[in-house]
């Protein structure tokens, strides 16, 4: 039997929709490139964590809802295609979309007339037109008439998805009524309000989704350099800003990329009306690993061949991605400065040493990313008990709770008496 919908890229956002496609028992094609990936789910194994997705997997397995492939072009064989593929930026302020143009391609000779695509992937303004304007041109079709294009873009959180999935508003920009009609009837399986929107306004919403989150957290790192930089905590100044004040509050600081957040800019970058202003959100974002290098090194003097672990490779807590991680420039930042870095994540694929062993002896540790793990007195203990009270502590995130992104363990174990720390 025909599908009912296939998922075209099957990474953190298209394996997860996939599953809760299927979970609503909507018969799916997930089509994926990466033979790994497939065996991964022929096998019921999820190949990277999103909480609930693993019961998901064994749920449709069971049900019988999912199946995968490698060709693109047999996710014509489904009325519905919903494009999850990657949409990095090049280096140079442009959306890189071959990704997208290989998967239209393969599906070009295999479209018929009442085909729904709809465009899932973060994309520059302009990209669905771009994609029904291609549909036209290679085939002649009647866009919103024959064959609809809609884009919907994903605004959850990783590590949230199935939470989200089914709250989140879900935009949806046709290109044509009948195209948004179609996309948001597919969507609507998930029982969340859909908001129709043209295609343009669809993607600007989701690219500032990320810019504004981007930019929040660049305000709370610019004030923790000028913080260092007049010698003021900013972990108190950010409490004096937002303690009982009804106008919005300022965010805490912390390592800000990841593989959205750090490329998502660039689209409007593109062909912004104000050249700069977002470059400089991201250099801040950018300048957190050479900020604390530094601030190390103003405590510690040279780093050569001091030990210097690093806890979390993650670009975020809580997760197993890795990608965009600003941990591994912190590293390479290190690194250049000769020290001996050893790093530990038990969560992220690569794999890396014990805790014990990681800090064992360190002059330095560094909370690079805030999984929960990391953050319990029982880590402050052991890192106390092996590294012992002259490590300095560099805590962006204040995991420990002491509020200070630079302080020695003993300082920690004395701001620690009598105070609970974050679970
Ligand atoms: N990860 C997130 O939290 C998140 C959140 C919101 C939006 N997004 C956006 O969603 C999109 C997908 O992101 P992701 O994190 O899932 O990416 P990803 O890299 O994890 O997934 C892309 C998948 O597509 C596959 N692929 C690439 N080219 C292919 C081809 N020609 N044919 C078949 N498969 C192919 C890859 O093997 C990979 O599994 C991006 O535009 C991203 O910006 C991501």
């Amino acid at each position: 039997m025909a599908p009912d919908v296939s998922v075209i890229g099957l990474g953190r956002i298209g394996l997860p929709l996939a599953l809760s496609f299927a979970d609503r028992g909507l018969r799916v094609l997930g089509v994926d490139k990466d033979p790994e990936r497939l065996a991964a789910v022929r096998d019921g194994q999820m190949p990277f964590y999103e909480p609930g997705a693993q019961d998901a997997l064994a749920r449709v397995r069971a049900a019988d809802t999912i199946a995968v492939t490698d060709r693109v072009a047999h996710a014509a064989q489904a009325d519905c295609i919903v494009i999850t593929l990657g949409t990095p930026s090049f280096s140079h302020v442009e959306i890189d979309i071959r990704d997208i143009r290989s998967a239209l391609d393969d599906l070009l000779p295999h479209l018929r007339p009442g085909h729904t695509i709809a465009l899932r992937s973060t994309i520059a303004p302009g990209t669905t037109e771009f994609v029904a304007g291609y549909l036209a041109k290679h085939r002649g079709f009647v866009i919103g008439e024959d064959v609809f294009v809609a884009h919907a873009p994903e605004r959850i959180a990783a590590g949230r998805f199935f939470e989200e999935i089914g709250t989140l508003p879900c935009i949806v920009g046709g290109v044509g009524e009948a195209s948004g009609e179609r996309v948001g009837a597919l969507f609507d399986v998930f029982g969340a309000p859909i908001v129709q929107t043209t295609p343009v306004q669809a993607e600007l919403a989701k690219i500032w989704t990320n810019i504004l989150r981007y930019a929040t957290f660049a305000l709370p790192n610019l004030l923790m350099m000028d913080c260092e930089q007049h010698g003021a905590n900013v972990f108190s100044v950010i409490d004096l800003i937002n303690r009982d004040y009804p106008r919005g509050g300022i965010a805490m600081p912390g390592l800000t990329a990841g593989t959205c957040l750090r490329k998502d800019f660039a689209f409007s970058e593109e062909r912004s009306a104000a050249p700069g202003m977002l470059l400089a959100v991201s250099r801040v974002n950018e300048s957190v690993p050479l900020f604390l290098v530094e601030g190390l090194k103003r405590r510690m003097g040279s780093l050569n061949g001091r030990k210097v672990a690093v806890l979390g490779l993650a670009f975020k807590g809580n997760t197993d991605d890795e990608r965009d991680s600003l941990a591994h420039k912190l590293i390479r930042l290190l690194e250049r400065e000769l020290a001996d870095v050893t790093v530990h994540d038990p969560r992220v694929a690569t794999p890396t040493p014990p805790l014990e062993e990681t800090v064992a002896g360190a002059d330095a540790v560094v909370v690079a990313a805030n999984h929960s793990e990391f953050c319990t007195d029982a880590t402050l203990r052991r890192i106390g008990a092996l590294a012992g009270g002259d490590a300095l502590i560099v805590d962006p995130w204040n995991c420990f709770g002491a509020a200070q992104v630079f302080a020695y363990v003993s300082e920690h174990s004395a701001l620690a008496n009598g105070r609970a720390f974050i679970a």
